[in-house]
Order: C-alpha cells, then structure tokens, then sequence
C-alpha cells in the first residue's frame, strides 16, 4: 500500500466519533450530510462496519417527513457557529425528537453511496442485505424532495439556503445578496479562529446566511412558507444532479433486491421528469454549458462554475452537450498553469482561487467529474483530473481545498481550510482503487 493510502486511512480513523465522522477537528466538530455520505465512500475500501454505521447514524437523524439535515449537532460545543440554539430544528413538528439538528439539507449522495458500497464490496450478499435495512429511508429522502421542494411541479428541487447547495459561498449567491438587504447581525464567529479569515466567507456574507435563516424560522422551517417567502430559492444544477444520480442507483439496488415494483416505477417517473426539465431549463445554449436557476427571481444566473459540469457525473447531458461543455472546461480550467478543476470560472472577476468557494480546487467535485468523464468515453481528461486531485494532497496534504495555481503549489502551502479533512482522504482512497 502506498504511504499516501495510509495517511488517508489515518485521516479517516482519527476523524471517526464513535459511530460517524466529523468533516475535520475544530472547523467542523459534528456530523454533516454530504459529508458523511462521501466519508463512506472512502470507509469502505478498508472498514465496511464503518461505513455502513457512517450511514446508519446520519440517517437516524432523518426527520419524519423523510427530510435529513444537513448538521446532526452530535455534541455540545460552542466551537461552531451557529449551533444548535441558533438552528432550533424543535420549531418544526416533525424534526427528529432524538438528535438537534439544522432545518436545511444538503446535496442528497446517500443513495448513490449505497450503490458505491455495493460495488466497493467483497461480500456483496452481506452489503445487499445491509443496504435492504436503510434504502427505504433514502426513498423516504427523495419522496421529501419531489413532494416538498418542486411548486412548480417540474422534476427539479429547490434549495432555500446557500449551505444547502454545499458551495456554500460561491460568487454565483452575490446575485441574491445583491436583492437583500439583511440587518447587522451581531455575533461570535468560530471559524475565523480556526482558519485564515482570508480563506472564508465575509461577515457580511454572513448577515445574508443568518437572515435566511431567521425567516424559514419564523415560520417553522415550514416548505411551503419558505418556498413562498425564501428571498433565496434556486434551482442548483450540482444538487439535482445529485439527487438524480442518486434516484438511478435507489432503481439499480431496489432491482437487486427484488419485490419493489412500485418504488421503481415511482423513481423511474421522477427520473424520465427530472433529466428533461434539467435538460430544458438549466442548459444555457450561449455559454455551452448548466448553470443555476433563480427560482425567486425567475431567471438564469449565467455563471460557470465546477457545478456546470456535475451533470456529467449524473448522466444528464446528451453527448452533444457533453462535447460542449468539455471544451469549455478545457479552455477555461484546463490551461497547463491550473490544477483542475476551479470551483469557480477563472475569468471571471469574481474568481479568488483562495476563498473556499469562490475559486479553491475541491476533492469532492474532482472525483464526481472525473466519474463524469469517464462515462462519457473522455479518459484523458478524466485521468488529468486523478493526476491533478493526487498531486495537490501529496504536495500539500489532507486539505480542504486547493489553490488552482500551480505556481503557488511550490513550497507545499497551497491547501486551504481545514487539515486532515476527511472527504478528501476518503476520496483519495476511492482514487487510488480506480
Ligand atoms: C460552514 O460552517 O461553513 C459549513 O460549511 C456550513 O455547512
């Protein structure tokens, strides 16, 4: 085994609780959504039991309506902000009586981690029978979404908060800032103590996230308040992409196991849906690629981003489409001075290759659109997005994310965020083996 697959592993171990994983110490001391759904991933490459009680505990969390929130506050720590107190999932009837947790959600991997860890699997009857125990929840999960998230009744979800697109400050959000105006809010922030403040959201930024907050609370994280009231309602490419990759894999497993013909055809109905509204209204034919839906505003926010290309990891684009939007990622993210693939378009200027999500490389997108390429026969640049994604964590670390510059790669300081952050040890490991 290669040194760097052990370090992973070591990552891996010291971020596991007891029954899941925090995303890193300090910065991110509870259990997160996408995270530990990319966190299995990695798991089960060397710990099954670990990654499949990795999926067990977040789904514990599950609200009875079938929603999962994007933060299980697993522990009392005042290290993070804002907490539990702030978030107060109690307001709304159905939250989970067990766990305190936020009232917003996050991309929804799980169902395509359950289809990874089958196929990750030597002993794929006993994976099979774990995945018979918790794949209902998951179908729970998207019944949620498709019910509670799309008024409009499209096939395409919306989401109400900029932490639950996971590209939680992209420069694409400074267009509903622009529509805002929140009060100063007054309070503490935690992560500047654990990270350059260079590196993270503005507190004005902020004012923005809490305000949101504030309104869905009002109204007790009620869907339809929110969807009525949400000065931030988007249609985010990433996220339907993966609840679409998702709902694919929920049909592959309930094929498998058998006995599940209505769910299938549920999900396959959504799935015919969702692939054409994507298709129809996502796809901006000027710039050859998917952007972002602002459904409060009603127009397309036309901004390139590494979330333009996700729907390739999903199987969404014709190859037609597919061939445009390569093109565009080699000429703008590809060029021999870049590490792919920025978060953010390089020329645009809003781009910061050093501010978390407004230009940093990030593991987690690299491994879904290498998965993306890959499908659809470009294994050149697939393998450019392994090399690169391997290359940036050996000479740096288990960061967070990246500098897309490969000139600011020379002394090994150019991982940002959070050390030894678990998704990208546990995608690296997944890397390795591919
Ligand atoms: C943070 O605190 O920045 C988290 O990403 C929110 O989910």
């Amino acid at each position: 085994m290669k040194l760097l697959e052990k370090k992973a592993i070591e990552v891996l171990n010291k971020n596991w609780k007891n029954g899941f994983s925090i995303p890193c110490a300090n910065l991110y001391p509870f259990q997160w959504f996408w995270d530990s759904g990319l966190i299995a991933v990695g798991f089960a490459h060397f710990d099954m039991d670990k990654a499949e009680k990795e999926i067990e505990t977040l789904l514990d969390a599950q609200w009875e309506n079938g929603f999962i929130p994007h933060i299980v506050f697993r522990s009392e720590t005042d290290s993070y902000f804002p907490g539990a107190d702030f978030h107060r999932s109690d307001l709304h009837p159905q939250s989970s009586k067990k766990y305190k947790t936020t009232g917003m959600t996050q991309p929804p991997v799980t169902g395509f981690v359950l289809k990874e860890l089958y196929k990750i699997s030597q002993n794929k009857v006993k994976t099979l029978s774990y995945i018979e125990t918790v794949i209902d929840k998951v179908y729970l999960n998207h019944e949620y979404f498709f019910n509670n998230r799309d008024p409009k009744n499209e096939g395409l979800v919306y989401i109400y908060h900029n932490w639950e697109s996971g590209t939680d400050n992209s420069p694409i959000w400074d267009d509903v800032w622009d529509t805002m105006n929140p009060p100063e809010y007054t309070f503490e922030r935690r992560d500047t103590t654990h990270v350059d403040a260079s590196q993270r959201p503005s507190k004005r930024e902020y004012d923005h996230y809490l305000h949101i907050i504030e309104i869905a609370k009002k109204h007790n994280y009620d869907d339809k308040k929110i969807a009525e009231l949400s000065p931030f309602l988007i249609q985010d490419p990433l996220f339907n992409a993966v609840l679409i990759k998702s709902n694919r894999s929920l049909i592959e497993l309930y094929t498998l196991i058998g006995n599940n013909k209505d769910k299938i055809k549920q999900l396959h109905d959504w799935q015919e849906k969702s692939i054409k509204s994507f298709n129809n209204k996502l796809f901006d034919e000027e710039i050859g690629t998917y952007v972002h839906y602002d459904l409060r505003n009603e127009k397309l926010l036309k901004y390139v981003s590494s979330s333009s290309f996700s729907p390739l990891f999903a199987g969404i684009p014709t190859k037609e489409r597919a061939m445009s939007m390569v093109k565009i990622m080699i000429d703008k993210f590809g060029g021999s001075h870049q590490y792919m693939c920025a978060s953010f378009d390089p020329d645009s200027e809003r781009f910061n290759p050093k501010k978390y999500w407004r230009g940093p490389v990030w593991v987690n997108l690299n491994w879904m659109l290498y998965r993306g390429l890959n499908e659809y026969g470009y294994s050149d640049l697939s393998e450019r997005i392994k090399k690169d994604t391997i290359e940036i964590i050996e000479k740096n670390g288990f960061y967070e994310y990246f500098d897309s510059r490969k000139e600011m790669h020379k002394n090994g300081k150019a991982g940002y965020g959070g050390n030894n952050f678990s998704w990208s040890a546990a995608l690296l490991i997944d890397l390795i083996h591919s």
